[in-house]
C-alpha cells in the first residue's frame, strides 16, 4: 500500500500568492462561517499555493494530503500501529487537523477511494463531526477546523467525476490561468528572471493554451512557465529551456511536438 503523502506546515512564512479576484475574501468568509471549500481548475494554476497562503494568513496549521487511487478512509482518519509489541492508535492527517482546529487540504480528491467520502460527509454538513469507528470516538470539529479539497475538472473521466451528493457540500471557487501581466509578475518573482525576459514566455504560454482541446489535453501551467524561466535564469539557452520546460512536458506525439515548436519559434524567434 502506498502511504499517504502528507505534509504538515505550521506558522510558516507567508507564501507569495497573487490574487486574481475575490478568492482570498471568499475563503476567509467560508472559514469564519465553517463552510468547506472546493477549489477547481487546471493543474499548476495556483490552487495549492493559494491554500498555503491562506493557512499562513489565518494562522492555521495546514495538513495537506495528495490523494491517490489507493488512499483509503483509514489513511485519513488513522489506524492502530504496532509499536514494540503494543498496538497504538495513530491519528491520520484529517483527524489531526480536526483535533488541532486546522485546515485539512485534500489535493485531487477524486483520486481517493470511494470510502473516503463516507468520512467527509458528516464533517461537511452542520454536524461537523468525525466518527472514528475503530476507537469509538466521535470528534466534534472546533470552529477553526476547515476542510478544503481540490480537483481538476478538465481531467476527469465520468467515472471519476465528483458526485453531486459530495460536491454540493462545498463552496466552490474556480481557478484559471492568470492574466498576462499578473503571470509575468508571478513568474518573474518565482524564477528571478526579469519581467522583460519573462514576457515572451507568457505570450508563448497563451498561444499554447489556445491549442488546448485540439491536440493537447491541457494547456501550459504557470508552474511550467516558472520552470522554463528558472532554467533560463540559470543560464540555459532559451530554445533548450522552452523545449524542456514548456513543450516536452505537454506531449509525447512527435507531430504535435513539431507543431508546438513551430508556434514557439514564431513567438520566441
Ligand atoms: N496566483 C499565483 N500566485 C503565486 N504563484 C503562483 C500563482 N499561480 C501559480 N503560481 C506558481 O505556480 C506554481 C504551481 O502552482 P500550484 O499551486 O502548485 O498549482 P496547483 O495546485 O493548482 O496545481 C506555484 O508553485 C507558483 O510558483
Ligand atoms: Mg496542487
Amino acid at each position: 500500500m502506498k502511504p499517504a503523502l502528507h505534509t504538515v506546515t505550521s506558522a510558516p512564512a507567508l507564501p507569495a500568492y497573487v490574487a486574481t479576484g475575490n478568492e482570498c475574501a471568499l475563503f476567509e468568509h467560508a472559514w469564519r462561517h465553517q463552510l468547506p471549500v472546493l477549489l477547481k481548475g487546471p493543474t499548476g494554476c495556483g490552487k495549492t499555493r493559494f491554500v498555503a497562503h491562506m493557512a499562513a494568513r489565518l494562522g492555521l496549521p495546514l495538513h495537506t494530503v495528495a490523494c491517490h487511487d489507493d488512499l483509503t478512509a483509514a489513511d485519513l482518519t488513522g489506524r492502530y500501529l504496532l509499536k514494540g509489541g503494543d498496538t497504538v492508535w495513530t491519528d491520520g492527517p484529517l483527524t489531526r487537523a480536526v483535533r488541532e482546529g486546522g485546515i485539512c487540504y485534500l489535493d485531487e480528491v477524486v483520486e481517493a477511494r470511494k470510502d473516503v467520502t463516507v468520512v467527509l460527509h458528516p464533517l461537511t454538513d452542520d454536524r461537523r463531526i468525525l466518527p472514528l469507528e475503530r476507537t469509538g470516538e466521535e470528534l466534534a470539529a472546533p470552529k477553526s477546523f476547515m476542510l478544503v479539497v481540490s480537483y481538476n475538472p478538465g481531467y476527469q473521466t465520468l467515472l471519476k467525476a465528483l458526485k453531486p451528493s459530495t460536491r454540493q457540500r462545498f463552496v466552490a471557487i474556480e481557478f484559471g490561468f492568470l492574466a498576462p501581466e499578473q503571470e509575468i509578475a508571478v513568474v518573474s518573482a518565482e524564477s528571478g528572471l526579469p519581467p522583460d525576459r519573462v514576457r515572451p514566455l507568457v505570450a508563448l504560454a497563451g498561444r499554447l493554451r489556445a491549442l488546448r482541446g485540439h491536440d493537447l489535453e491541457e494547456g501550459v501551467s504557470t508552474r511550467l512557465v516558472v520552470y522554463c524561466a528558472t532554467l533560463i535564469a540559470a543560464g540555459t539557452p532559451i530554445a533548450d529551456a522552452v523545449l524542456a520546460g514548456m513543450i516536452e512536458p505537454l506531449t509525447d506525439d512527435s507531430d504535435v511536438k513539431a507543431a508546438l515548436l513551430d508556434v514557439a519559434r514564431a513567438v520566441i524567434g
